[in-house]
């Protein structure tokens, strides 16, 4: 058993455990390392990374001593609002609706299928790794996740050795241009990040935080681009394009004078996320859209 796993299991003994509350100037991330981990290092964020993305996509593979129970991203009898989603097929190649390669052009480079369970499905994952080679799709879906959610958490040790710096595509929006998620899959996916934390003792208030700020990112259709990971600048990032999606206020930020610069003081400062909450307004179809003004984005 590698010695990285050996360690987190024997924290996982104590999870359940982590009942003091979070202080504002501490990121989610760097608070539940120490919490969970004791050191909080590069390599143990990038663990907690690992135990809390790897456990939303497969399930729970540690037994929580909460009791909360992680479905997991791949399980096909996934549940959301009391509808079924399915989102394995387009992790397991049977959906057509993977980039192919970066060019984001639907004429020159029309999707394709690909299969991200390709460096051993879910047994390497049990195992705390990303797949069972360096070189796999698995491998790179897998780290990315790790290092783009570790942005999202506020890792202060994020791009420093033991934490790389996110690898993957910056806008979320081309990444998920061709899946067509509807607001069921993405709240599945969302609820599943979600689970997989609060079954390693994350608070509920901390779970909230994040489920917003998942949402508010993600979820609304036609958002204005937002820097998320600081290196990619601003970029759409909507990945729910899907008809029944809501829309944004195109004039949201300009009208709010409200610039998402540093994500991870927007999350550790749970007030500054429900400042924008009032925002969050559904609005009718007919408003331009912005990505219909500017498709090259
Ligand atoms: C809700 C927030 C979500 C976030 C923040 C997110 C984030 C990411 C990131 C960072 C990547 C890696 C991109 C790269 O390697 O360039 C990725 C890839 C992927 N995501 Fe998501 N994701 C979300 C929701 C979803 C949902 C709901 C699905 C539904 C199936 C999904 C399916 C995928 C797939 C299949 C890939 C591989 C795509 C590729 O490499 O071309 N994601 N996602």
């Amino acid at each position: 058993m590698p010695r990285n796993l050996i360690v987190c299991l024997s924290a996982l003994a104590t999870i359940g455990s982590v009942v003091a509350q979070r202080p504002a100037n501490t990121s989610i991330c760097d608070y539940y390392t120490t919490a969970l981990l004791t050191d909080n290092s590069a390599a143990n964020q990038y663990t907690l990374l690992t135990l809390l993305v790897n456990t939303a996509v497969i399930g729970n593979y540690t037994e929580p001593s909460n009791g909360v129970l992680v479905p997991g991203i791949l399980n096909p009898n996934g549940v959301y609002n009391g509808t079924a989603v399915n989102l394995l097929p387009y992790f397991n190649g049977c959906d057509i609706s993977t980039n192919n390669d970066t060019v984001f052009n639907l004429t020159t480079n029309p999707p394709i299928s690909q299969n991200f369970l390709d460096g051993g499905g879910a047994v390497p994952l049990m195992h705390n790794l990303p797949a069972n080679d360096t070189t796999s799709n698995q491998y790179f879906l897998l780290t990315h996740l790790y290092q783009y959610f570790g942005v999202l958490l506020g890792c202060s040790k994020y791009n420093t050795a033991g934490f790389p710096a996110y690898g993957g595509v910056g806008s979320m929006y081309r990444v998920h241009q061709y899946m067509a998620l509807d607001p069921n899959e993405i709240g599945y996916f969302i609820t599943q990040v979600g689970l997989s934390a609060a079954s390693f003792g994350v608070a509920s208030s901390d779970i909230n935080a994040v489920a917003n700020a998942l949402f508010s990112l993600f979820s609304y259709k036609c958002s204005p681009p937002v820097t998320v990971v600081p290196a990619q600048g601003k970029v759409l990032d909507s990945i729910c394009v899907d008809s029944e999606s809501r829309h944004r206020e195109f004039l949201f930020d300009q009208l709010n004078g409200f610039d998402v610069v540093d994500l991870s003081v927007f999350i550790s400062d749970s007030n500054q996320l429900n400042d924008i909450e009032p925002h969050h307004v559904l609005l009718s179809d007919n408003l331009v859209s912005f990505s219909d003004q500017d498709k090259d984005q």
